[in-house]
């Protein structure tokens, strides 16, 4: 079977971009287009699109977008109304590392254009090749995840860090989707992932799409499910990976690692290079969003919570290293030592 019947999260369309509205899954599968770099802000702030690859490739097709309606009269005045643009997109939202990798990714790539629309043209072709490299960075991701579970293996996640969290495939969802391409059985039992609910909404349905065994606990569930039913390992996804290997990813995973420590069993961390941070030295220097209230205070639009009550709504955590037993990458799976590690995937060949 056609493991991916699912759709693209976001879709280049030369006069606007599309995309699959997260906000609405899995109760509605609706495109929405963006045409100006404000729909852009808003579809990755309001999480229409959310998950750290799919915010970059998204953010690249804006700035093209916006920056092919320039009507700069020279490179350097056209060069100037890109800063203000990239620097406006790249504060959507703080966590991510995605968001800014691919805005400089795309300055960088206009940066010698001999002439504006040399420098137009530069831009859309660097925002194509971001999203093709990242489905084929996440079909390694998933092919290395792989070989570290056994058939049969139940395997937990939390969050989205499936095919439309990307470009294609996922970080920590791809080894699912390539054991069913290979007719392995795996388990996996996803968290729901409050408060936004990007467990049980994205990758239940994702999941099941696909065909792949998976079942749905709420987040208070974990410690328990790890006991009953003998859970193999847990994999997560990345926001931003500091140099020293300390994870920034949905709010919840720091408990998660917590959890595998006590349990005895691996803690796994699936990301592309594109997530790790280098300039970022340790998890202390990681900006945390925190949300709205109302994401904590309402469920599905429904008041669950007093009026007034005080809310706490980091977005995210962040893992120490140690509690860290790999991070698998496009290039390998590193196991500790990651201060020195990390740095040489940056330069080493690939092995398989
Ligand atoms: O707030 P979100 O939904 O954007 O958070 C997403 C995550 O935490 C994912 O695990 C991460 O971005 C990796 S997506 C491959």
């Amino acid at each position: 079977m056609d493991t991916f019947a699912i759709p693209r999260s976001v879709e280049w369309r030369e006069t606007h971009i599309t995309i699959l509205n997260q906000q609405k899954l899995p109760l509605a599968t609706e495109y929405i287009d963006l045409h100006t770099l404000e729909d852009v802000y808003d579809a990755i702030a309001s999480l229409k699109v959310r998950g750290a690859p799919a915010i970059g490739i998204t953010a690249a097709y804006g700035l093209a977008l916006a920056a092919s309606h320039y009507k700069a009269e020279t490179v350097h005045e056209f060069h100037s109304r890109l800063k203000q643009d990239r620097d406006y997109l790249a504060s959507a939202r703080p966590t991510a590392v995605n968001l800014v990798w691919a805005l400089d990714r795309l300055t960088a790539a206009a940066k010698d254009a001999a002439s504006v629309n040399e420098a137009k043209t530069a831009l859309i072709h660097e925002a194509i090749r971001i999203q093709i490299e990242d489905e084929d960075v996440c079909r390694r991701i998933g092919e290395h995840a792989l070989s570290l579970f056994r058939p049969g293996d139940r395997v937990m996640t939390i969050c989205n860090a499936g095919s439309i969290a990307t470009a294609r495939y996922g970080t920590a969802l791809a080894p699912f989707y390539l054991a069913k391409e290979k007719g392995i059985e795996l388990s996996v039992y996803a968290l729901e992932t409050r408060p936004v609910l990007q467990g049980a909404r994205l990758t239940a349905w994702e999941l099941m799409q696909a065909g792949v065994d998976v079942t749905l606990i709420t987040d208070n569930m974990a410690a328990q499910t790890i006991k009953a039913k003998g859970i193999r390992a847990i994999i997560v996804g990345a926001d931003r990976i500091a140099q020293n290997g300390d994870t920034a990813n949905k709010i919840g995973t720091f408990g998660l690692a917590l959890l595998a420590k006590s349990f005895g069993i691996p803690f796994y961390v699936a990301a592309p290079l594109s997530t790790i941070d280098l300039a970022t030295k340790t998890g202390a220097d990681i900006p945390i969003e925190e949300r709205h209230p109302d994401e904590v205070t309402h469920l599905a639009g429904v008041r669950v919570a007093p009026e007034g009550v005080n809310v706490y709504n980091p977005a995210f955590d962040v893992t120490p290293n140690e509690l860290i037993t790999a991070i698998i990458t496009e290039k390998g799976i590193v196991r500790g030592h990651y201060e020195t590690a990390l740095p040489s995937l940056f330069t080493k060949e690939e092995h398989h």
